[in-house]
C-alpha cells in the first residue's frame, strides 16, 4: 500500500481565484456543478462552499487523454484539478471568479457520484420531502449552507457576548427526570434500573436554578431541548435554547442584559441599532392584539366596540362578550366578492369565526356597512373613531367569546397583514411582554396550570390572592417578542421551600407527587438558595428571523419532519427483540 502524506488537495477555494491570480499555477478540489462539452473544447465548473470556479479543458491547449477524462465527469464528482489561472474571454460578472477560469494541465477524480435527485441550484427542482431524505445534498445547495453558516456566526456573537458579560458556560445531564415545559417527555429506558426511566430535558430548568444555589450567578448554555408535542413552521422536537439564569437580580436586571444581548445580535448581525425595546402588558398585548406575541412592525390595533354597538336591535353584538374590530387600511378598495371570501377565510374550522360584519369608509367620509339596517352613520363613525379608521379603509368585526374572538381576529390581522405587505422581513421590531398570568386555566383538564412553569414566582403580595382568585395572580414572568414571534421567556422564580410547596399544592400535585418529582429542588432551596430568575432564547427562532424566515428547518443541518421523523436516517424505527428484552421494555408491550 502507498502512503502519500504529501498530498495537497488545494491550494487556494473555489471562490477565491481573481484577475489577480492570472499566470499563478494552482490546485482545486470540489465537486463538479455543470459540464458544458463542446467536443473540441469543455468547461467544467466546479463547487466547494466558497463558491464557483470555471475550469477549462480543450483541444489546443490540454493532452487529448485529459480532455477525454474531462468528457468522463459527471454532476456531483469530485474531483482535484491542477492548472493555470487564465483571463476569461466572455466575463462573467454575476460570478465572483468570473473574470478567470482555469486551464487544467492533471484532472484526478477522488470520487465518482450518481446523478443527484434534485439539482444543486439555488432553486432546486427537488421538494421539500425528496431534500429532506437527501439533506447532504441538499446542505451542498447555497440557501441551505449560507443559512447554517449564518447560524454559526449568531452562536458565535451570543457566546462572545455572553462570555465578555460574565457568564458561564455549564453543561447540563441531558438524561433526567421529567421537567414540566408544558410537552410530553421524550422518554429513555435505562437498562441498568430495569422497568426505570430517564426523560429527555424540556429545558435544564431545574439544573440552571440549581447551579444558581451552586452560587454560579451568571450561566448561560447553549443547549438541545426536547419536547413531545405538536410540530409547525416553528417548532421541532428537538431544538435548541440560548439558556440563561443569573442570581441577585430582579426583573429589570433580567430584561436589561438579555435587551443587550438582542441590540448586540441586531447590531452585529444586521447592521440594526435599536435602542430601548417597548414593554407591553400582557393584558394590553391581548387586549390590543388578542394575542401574546403581537407583530407591531405595522397597526391594526384591536378597537373594542361594546359600547358603540349594544345599544341597538343587533341580537349577534347584543347577545356577545366581547365586540371588537380592527382598520385594513385601504381595504375600501375590496370588491365585494373579495371580502365574501374573507368572510369565508374567518368562517375556517381553524379560525372558526361565525361570521364578519364589515363597514367600508368612503372617500367622501360616509359610511357603508354589512348591518346598514341597525346602524346610522352617526353609530359608523364612531366605530371608525374606536378603531381608527380612515377614509378608504375597511372596518372588520367579530363578536363572541372574549377569547375565542381575540384568537380569531387576531389571526385575521396576521393574515391581512401578510397579503398587504406590511411584514416586511427586514424590519425588526423587538418587544418585551410583561406582567403574564401565573396560572392559566385549562378547559380540558378543569384546572389552573402554570402558564410558564411551576418554579415562576408569583408578583410580591400576590401570594395570598391565589386563594381567592387565581386566574388574576401576575407573575414576573416576559416574554421576548420579535416580529410576532416568541423568541424568548423567562421569569423570577422562587427560591423558598414553603413558597415552591405552596405552588405545587395550588397546581394539583400531591404532597408527595411533588416530592418525588421536585424534591431535589425544594432540598436544595433549605441550602441557601439565593433570589434568581432568566430567561431562554430559542436559538432555531431567533436565527430564523434574524434571517428575514419564520421556518425554523432550515436553519438546522437536520430537521425532522412534521411527523417528528428523521426521513434521512429513517428515524424513529421499531429495535429488535433482544433490545426490548434488554430493557425490560419486552413483556409491556401490548401486541
Ligand atoms: P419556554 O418554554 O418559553 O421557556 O422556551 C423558551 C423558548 O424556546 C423556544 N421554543 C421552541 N423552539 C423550537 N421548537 C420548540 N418546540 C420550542 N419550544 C420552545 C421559544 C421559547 O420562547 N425554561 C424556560 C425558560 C426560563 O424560564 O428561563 C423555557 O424553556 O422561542
Amino acid at each position: 500500500m502507498q502512503f502519500n502524506f504529501l498530498v495537497m488537495y488545494r491550494s487556494h477555494n473555489c471562490g477565491e481565484l481573481r484577475a489577480s491570480h492570472i499566470n499563478t499555477e494552482v490546485t482545486l478540489s470540489g465537486w463538479v456543478q455543470r459540464v458544458k462539452d463542446l467536443g473540441a473544447i469543455n468547461w467544467v465548473v466546479v463547487r466547494d462552499r466558497y463558491g464557483l470556479t470555471q475550469l477549462v479543458f480543450d483541444q489546443e491547449r490540454s493532452k487529448k487523454e485529459l480532455l477525454e477524462s474531462s468528457q468522463k465527469l459527471g454532476r456531483e464528482y469530485v474531483i482535484q484539478i491542477k492548472g493555470t489561472v487564465i483571463e476569461r474571454e466572455s466575463k462573467n460578472p454575476n460570478m465572483p471568479t468570473g473574470d478567470i477560469e482555469v486551464l487544467v494541465s492533471e484532472l484526478t477524480i477522488l470520487n465518482k457520484a450518481l446523478t443527484p435527485p434534485f439539482t444543486i441550484e439555488d432553486d432546486t427542482d427537488g421538494g421539500e420531502d425528496i431534500r429532506m431524505k437527501y439533506r447532504y445534498l441538499d446542505i451542498r445547495r447555497n440557501p441551505v449552507k449560507d443559512s447554517l453558516i449564518f447560524r454559526h456566526k449568531v452562536t458565535q456573537e451570543v457566546r462572545n457576548y455572553l462570555s465578555k458579560e460574565g457568564f458561564i458556560e455549564v453543561e447540563t445531564p441531558y438524561l433526567i427526570k421529567s421537567t414540566p415545559e408544558g410537552a410530553r417527555d421524550f422518554v429513555v429506558p435505562s437498562r441498568m434500573n430495569e422497568g426505570q426511566f430517564y426523560a429527555l430535558p424540556q429545558s435544564p430548568q431545574t439544573f440552571k436554578q440549581l447551579l444558581m444555589v451552586g452560587g454560579m450567578d451568571k450561566y448561560f448554555q447553549i443547549v438541545k431541548c426536547f419536547r413531545d408535542e405538536d410540530l409547525r413552521a416553528d417548532r421541532q422536537p428537538e431544538f435548541t435554547q440560548i439558556d440563561c439564569e443569573m442570581a441577585f437580580i430582579d426583573q429589570e436586571d433580567i430584561l436589561n442584559a438579555f435587551e443587550g444581548l438582542t441590540r448586540h445580535l441586531l447590531k452585529e448581525i444586521k447592521g440594526i441599532s435599536i435602542d430601548k425595546f417597548p414593554r407591553m402588558l400582557y393584558d394590553d398585548a391581548m387586549r390590543l392584539y388578542g394575542n401574546d406575541k403581537p407583530d407591531i412592525r405595522f397597526g391594526m390595533a384591536f378597537g373594542e366596540l361594546n359600547a358603540v354597538t349594544q345599544h341597538k336591535e343587533f341580537k349577534v353584538f347584543n347577545a356577545a362578550e366581547l365586540v371588537v374590530g380592527i382598520a385594513v387600511p385601504g381595504g375600501n378598495k375590496y370588491t365585494r366578492k373579495e371580502i365574501d371570501k374573507l368572510i369565508d377565510w374567518v368562517k375556517r374550522p381553524q379560525i372558526g369565526a361565525l361570521g364578519m360584519v364589515y363597514c367600508r369608509c368612503n372617500e367622501d367620509g360616509s359610511f357603508k356597512s354589512s348591518v346598514d339596517k341597525f346602524y346610522d352613520q352617526d353609530d359608523l363613525a364612531k366605530w371608525a373613531e374606536v378603531t381608527g379608521a380612515k377614509p378608504g379603509d375597511l372596518i372588520c368585526v367579530l363578536s363572541g367569546n372574549t377569547n375565542k374572538v381575540r384568537a380569531q381576529l387576531s389571526a385575521l390581522r396576521m393574515e391581512l397583514a401578510e397579503r398587504l405587505d406590511l411584514r416586511n422581513p427586514d424590519e425588526f421590531a423587538p418587544l418585551w411582554v410583561i406582567d403574564f398570568p401565573l396560572l392559566e386555566w385549562d378547559e380540558e383538564t378543569e384546572r389552573y396550570h402554570a402558564m410558564h412553569h411551576p418554579f415562576t414566582s408569583p408578583k410580591p403580595g400576590q401570594i395570598d390572592l391565589l386563594k381567592t382568585d387565581p386566574g388574576a395572580v401576575k407573575a414576573n414572568a416576559y416574554d421576548l417578542v420579535l416580529n410576532g414571534n416568541e423568541i424568548g421567556g423567562g421569569s423570577i422564580r422562587i427560591h423558598d421551600k414553603e413558597t415552591q410547596a405552596l405552588m405545587f399544592d395550588y397546581l394539583g400535585f400531591s404532597e408527595e407527587d411533588a416530592k418525588a418529582q421536585f424534591g431535589f429542588l425544594m432540598d436544595a432551596f433549605q441550602y441557601g438558595a439565593p433570589p434568581h430568575g432568566g430567561l431562554a432564547f430559542g436559538l432555531d427562532r431567533l436565527v430564523a428571523i434574524l434571517g428575514g424566515q419564520e421556518t425554523i428547518r432550515d436553519f438546522i443541518a437536520f430537521p425532522k419532519n412534521n411527523s417528528g421523523r428523521d426521513v434521512m436516517i429513517d428515524a424513529p424505527a421499531p429495535i429488535d427483540d433482544e433490545q426490548l428484552e434488554e430493557l425490560s421494555l419486552k413483556l409491556n408491550i401490548k401486541s
